[in-house]
């Protein structure tokens, strides 16, 4: 049986290629989805993905993550900056859990340069545009694998 990872994804990443493009780039959520399907076959992992606007339905992922999923890849996106509740859903989560931002969110807005996610994150990436994503895969399949 391979190991599972689930890349969750959280509010307005649904719009990813058409959101803020000279932020976010030009490339859809599917196309990050598909990119880390074809990667995570060539390291022997599997992947589902997720995204939802609403914290609770995050949430919801991660409790079934914790039967199903060796990993979690996640981009909160906002909820990032503002939710204890997903930090604690992650703290009930006893796999690999990586933090993704496209974005360099050091760069930014001084709200956003807090995580509450980081504080349970074994690895977080910022700054590397949608490779970021593939980049974490490839983190999950030295640890897991
Ligand atoms: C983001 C950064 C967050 O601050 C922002 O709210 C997002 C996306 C990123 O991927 O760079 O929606 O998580």
């Amino acid at each position: 049986m391979t190991k599972q990872i689930l890349i969750l994804n959280g509010p307005n990443l649904n719009l990813l290629g058409k959101r803020q493009p000279e932020i976010y780039g030009h490339d859809t959520l599917e196309d990050v989805v598909a990119n880390c399907s074809v990667l995570a076959e060539e390291l022997g992992l599997t992947v589902t993905a997720a995204q939802s606007n609403h914290e609770g339905d995050i949430i919801d992922q991660i409790h079934s993550a914790r039967d199903t999923a060796a990993g979690i890849i996640i981009n909160p996106a906002a909820f990032t900056h503002t939710s204890v509740a997903i930090l604690d859903a992650l703290n009930a989560f006893d796999g690999i859990v990586l933090e993704v931002h496209i974005s360099n969110v050091h760069k930014r807005e001084s709200f956003r340069h807090q995580s509450y996610v980081s504080l349970r994150a074994d690895g977080v990436i910022a700054g590397f545009g949608v490779e970021g994503y593939t980049l974490a895969l490839r983190r999950m399949a030295s640890v897991l694998t």
